[in-house]
């Protein structure tokens, strides 16, 4: 087929307050050429505030999720035109990464395929990712004389068991949805035919949770890791009195009524009526 054009090499569609996102290159496996990041990042940016996105899902169109970088639109190309066109457009693709990373909204990976170096980024920054069984993860760079950058090998330390995180880096060996799952690559996996569906499920339990409450919680669950415990529990009272100005204070007070004196919910099995 012929070169596709920037808009269109990411796909959105909106349904039931889900935004799904799709990688838009199956052709080429959904590599990240220097036009798909940039669409990337408009597109995130779209979506970051509209009133009818409660949930957004990453996956890919076809049979991958992401082969990664583009070795001919981002590596070559720009190799040859120099370091300018280099650190432009690293700076592309980590500028959507991030953004993803501290996304207001929650995100869900659904990983149907193919997800490989430079696919670490979006995934790490993913708050929940579910995996098909056999999807297909590796860090291909050893294998094509690079380490793996752009945060690949940073994704797999944070990520996975020491052992098992340097073992994925070095051999250049791949690992399936379940072995990714089981390694905390991703959350969890599931057969291939209930990867929708469980993503779905995923989305409609978060989408009856207060969003407030929420953009706080994975906002805090990152930013903890580089605290010490002090440094933690004085972040967390922040954060809670920062959320009880967006409403927080009245949201508990309401599910509290409901829990102590309606006796319509319990906290422990699930979402206060808001
Ligand atoms: N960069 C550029 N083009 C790519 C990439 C990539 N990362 N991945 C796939 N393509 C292109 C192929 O060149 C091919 O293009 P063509 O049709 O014009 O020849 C097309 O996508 C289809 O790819 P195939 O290799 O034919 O697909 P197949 O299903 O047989 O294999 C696989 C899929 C295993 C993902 C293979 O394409 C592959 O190994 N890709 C590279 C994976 C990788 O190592 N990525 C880089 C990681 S390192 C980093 O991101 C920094």
């Amino acid at each position: 087929m012929s070169e596709r054009a920037e808009q269109d090499t990411v796909a959105v569609k909106v349904e039931n307050r889900i935004a799904w996102v799709s990688y838009n290159r199956p052709e080429k496996r959904n590599c990240m050429s220097p036009k798909l990041n940039r669409q990337m990042l408009r597109v995130l940016e779209e979506l970051e505030f509209r009133e009818d996105v409660g949930v957004l899902v990453l996956t890919g169109e076809g049979d991958a999720f992401s082969a990664g970088m583009d070795l001919k639109e981002y590596f070559r190309e720009n190799e040859a035109l120099g370091i300018g066109a280099i650190r432009k457009s690293q700076r592309e693709a980590y500028s959507w990464w991030d953004r993803l990373r501290w996304y207001e909204k929650p995100t869900i990976g659904m990983i149907n395929g193919w997800a490989f170096g430079g696919a670490y980024g979006p995934l790490h920054a993913l708050d929940i990712v579910v995996a098909s069984d056999d999807a297909t993860f590796g860090l291909s760079e050893i294998n094509w004389g690079i380490l793996p950058g752009g945060g690949a090998s940073k994704v797999a330390q944070e990520l996975m068991p020491f052992r098992k995180a340097i073992y994925h880096a070095m051999m250049g060996e791949n690992l399936t949805g379940k072995q990714a799952a089981e390694q905390g690559l991703v959350t969890e996996s599931v057969p291939h035919d209930q990867l929708r569906d469980r993503v779905l499920e995923i989305a409609e339990v978060l989408l009856k949770k207060d969003p407030n409450a929420l953009r706080a919680t994975k906002w805090a669950m990152r930013r903890m890791s580089e605290m010490t415990f002090d440094n933690a529990m004085d972040y967390l009272i922040r954060a809670q009195e920062a959320l009880n100005g967006m409403g927080g204070m009245a949201a508990r007070k309401e599910a509290t009524k409901q829990f102590l004196d309606d006796k319509t919910f319990k906290p422990g099995l699930g979402a206060f009526d808001a």
